[in-house]
């Protein structure tokens, strides 16, 4: 099953952020990734670290009174702890301020300048420090910065640029025609909906005047390079680019880059852009997953939801945590992160159905024989049915990780576990011991067993300890128990391996031990003051009818530049309503679509024209997005 070479790299993270959760995800996902293909005989490299210079870096390490390079000293150690807490196996960190780094980004700036990649000219812009990212005066949404809404600042000044504008038309094509360059698709066409604004060229150097924190531009001292130019080189310096030939031929392109949804631009186009203008070949896949959403901004101790993932790794252990991660998060999508997911998750997938199946057949194994794993006898339809199950989760779970739909692979997997338990209720083991029926007991505990076998190699990449725990359980030496490519080629060794009694490998959270991962709050406030004033109850909630809603057509309002007249029908019933979406849909892109209405408005009149109803949409900034339903569900089926 081997396909050869996996090069899997992660964003390099800003030194000076505090690691969260999003951060842990990120790296765990490819520590997950890094280890399947380990484990399927890939020649395999796992590249992470932190991004270390720019204006953000430069401004905390002022405040603190340090001076930038001790600063990034003080505050990678809390990455590489993480990683370390988290069981990272990357091969190697890279910070964006060691020697051989900044070398080969000035070598890179060089080589682009001789070749006239990149030219001087004057500048006039606004910039976010925040996200480190120019804007011009039309990209802002209400003088203010359009992706995360802070202030800007109005900068002029002579700087250098990278030619990326000429790139355009290569890059579209180049999307269009590499289904998996950036995935999932609908990235993709998030890239190419960008790409279809004129292009402009990159400006890539600070003077220092202004910023000093940085690499400093070969061809001229006065300036350092823009901070993102510098990170996103880390993929290739990281692997010996302009160093060791020999090993940047070997990993590179990359196979795998994963990010956040957050820094899709600059990896969907400046990246490929600036790879193109060196003469390297693209990545096979730039991969943008969702976003962890906490609720952040309503998080307050009074409320008593201050949640720290830390505290949980203490509480449930480090498996638990990746496990979760791993179990919740549908790739590309957003998820929510609470204590109480998290709490009733682990109780039910891995103390009940895992954790319980595994004292089971320790237990009954250690009664029957008092240690060996018995050989099977002939096999009835149920036990042929139970290691199917086993076989098919393989199968899901191998394909899973190979289509980046890892939730399902888990889920694959746990859904074996559960079969075992039912297994086990219809056998009822303990009945064949009494009744003597040792060769039928035999079977049973075999099967078992062996679905165990597998569990434990299937889920190694996602809880290496506690897999190993269970591999040592079933008698096996460290290392011993095999691959994942091994269940496809090579049979099991089960029969005949010592079990050994085991301590309950997912203790169950009592519901009390909650505190634990949420400080209390200091004092508890009587509940009415508790509730904040914007709460409303569930009948006032579903005093709004949501219905589905079928576009049948769409057009243009003459004279509205943000207006759409919609024709939708909602449960056999056709009606029109007016929506200010012209801006982000085409009407030709909106028919046939499925969407959500609220049913019971008042019909209005919009610029003179009915509409009975409103559609839902998400907004952040300029950017809006229909509120659209997964999968096919009759139109006028209520949302609630
Ligand atoms: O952007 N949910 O670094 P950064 C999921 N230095 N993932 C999250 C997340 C969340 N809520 N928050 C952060 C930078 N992440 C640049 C990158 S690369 C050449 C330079 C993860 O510290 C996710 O992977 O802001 C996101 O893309 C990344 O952290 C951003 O980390
Ligand atoms: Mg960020």
């Amino acid at each position: 099953m081997s396909t050869g070479k996996f090069y899997i790299t992660t964003p390099i993270y800003y030194v000076n952020d505090r690691p969260h959760i999003g951060h842990a995800y990120t790296t765990i996902l490819a520590d997950v990734l890094a280890r399947f293909h380990r484990s399927l005989g890939d020649d395999t490299f796992f590249l992470t670290g932190t991004d270390e210079h720019g204006q953000k870096v430069q401004n905390a390490a002022e405040k603190r009174g340090v001076p930038p390079l001790r600063h990034c000293d003080e505050t990678v150690v809390r990455f590489q702890d993480l990683g370390k807490r988290l069981g990272i196996t990357n091969d190697r960190f890279i910070r964006t301020t060691q020697e051989f780094h900044k070398k080969v980004v000035q070598a890179v700036l060089q080589d682009l300048y001789d070749r006239g990649e990149i030219y001087r000219a004057e500048y006039t812009g606004w910039y976010c420090v925040g996200d480190e990212r120019f804007f011009t005066e039309k990209d802002l949404v209400d003088g203010k910065c359009p992706e995360c809404g802070r202030e800007v600042t109005a900068i002029q000044e002579s700087n250098y640029f990278f030619r990326m504008g000429k790139y355009r038309d290569w890059l579209v094509d180049y999307i269009r025609n590499h289904p998996e360059f950036i995935l999932p698709e609908f990235r993709a066409n998030e890239t190419l909906g960008f790409l279809r604004q004129e292009l402009g060229d990159l400006c890539i150097s600070r003077p220092k005047s202004r910023l000093a924190w940085g690499i400093e531009l070969p061809f001229d001292k006065d300036y350092v390079c823009y901070v993102w130019f510098d990170a996103l080189i880390n993929y290739i310096s990281g692997v010996g680019y302009l160093q060791d030939e020999k090993n940047f031929a070997r990993w590179w392109p990359a196979s795998c880059q994963l990010i956040g949804k957050d820094i899709l631009t600059t990896h969907s186009v400046y990246w490929p852009t600036m790879l193109k203008a060196i003469g390297l070949p693209m990545p096979r896949t730039i991969f943008a997953h969702g976003w962890w959403l906490t609720g952040n901004t309503n998080m307050s101790n009074s409320l008593g939801n201050v949640v720290d993932p830390m505290a949980m790794i203490d509480r449930a252990g480090v498996d638990a945590f990746r496990y979760f991660l791993m179990a919740e998060m549908t790739l590309g999508n957003d998820a929510n992160f609470s204590e109480d997911g998290f709490i009733a998750r682990y109780n039910s997938d891995l103390a009940n159905d895992l954790g319980n199946f595994v004292s089971r057949v320790n237990k009954l194994v250690l009664r029957a024989t008092s240690g060996p794993i018995p050989a099977p006898g002939k096999l009835e339809p149920e036990d042929g049915e139970l290691l199917g199950a086993v076989k098919k989760a393989a199968e899901t779970m191998a394909s899973s990780l190979k289509t980046m739909k890892l939730d399902a692979g888990i889920a694959a997997v746990l859904n074996a576990v559960r079969a075992g338990n039912r297994y086990m209720e219809k056998c009822a083991p303990w009945v064949l011991a009494k009744e003597g029926k040792t060769e039928r007991l035999h079977t049973v505990l075999f099967c078992s067993a062996e679905l165990l076998r597998q569990t434990a190699v299937l889920l190694a990449p996602v809880m290496p300890e506690k897999m190993a725990q269970l591999s040592a359980t079933l008698g096996y030496a460290p290392g011993e128990i095999g691959t994942i490519g091994d269940l496809f080629v090579k049979p099991g060794d089960l029969a005949g391996r010592i079990m050994k009694e085991t301590e309950p490998l997912f203790p169950r959270i009592l519901v009390e031990d909650k505190a634990c991962c949420a400080p209390a709050p200091e004092k508890k406030p009587a509940e009415k003051e508790e509730k904040p004033a914007n709460l409303i109850s569930i009948d006032e909630f579903f005093k709004a009818e949501l219905k589905t809603a079928k576009i049948l057509a769409a057009e243009a309002v003459p004279d509205a530049d943000k207006l759409l007249k919609l024709q939708i029908d909602v449960g056999g019933r056709p009606r029109q309503i007016v929506a200010g979406i012209a801006k982000s849909y085409t009407p030709d892109s909106l028919v046939g679509r499925t969407i959500v209405v609220v049913a019971n408005l008042q019909p209005a009149k919009i610029r003179g024209i009915e509409s009975c109803g409103m559609l839902l949409a998400a907004k952040s900034g300029k950017e809006l997005k229909l509120v659209t339903v997964d999968g096919e569900i009759a139109s006028g089926s209520s949302v609630g």
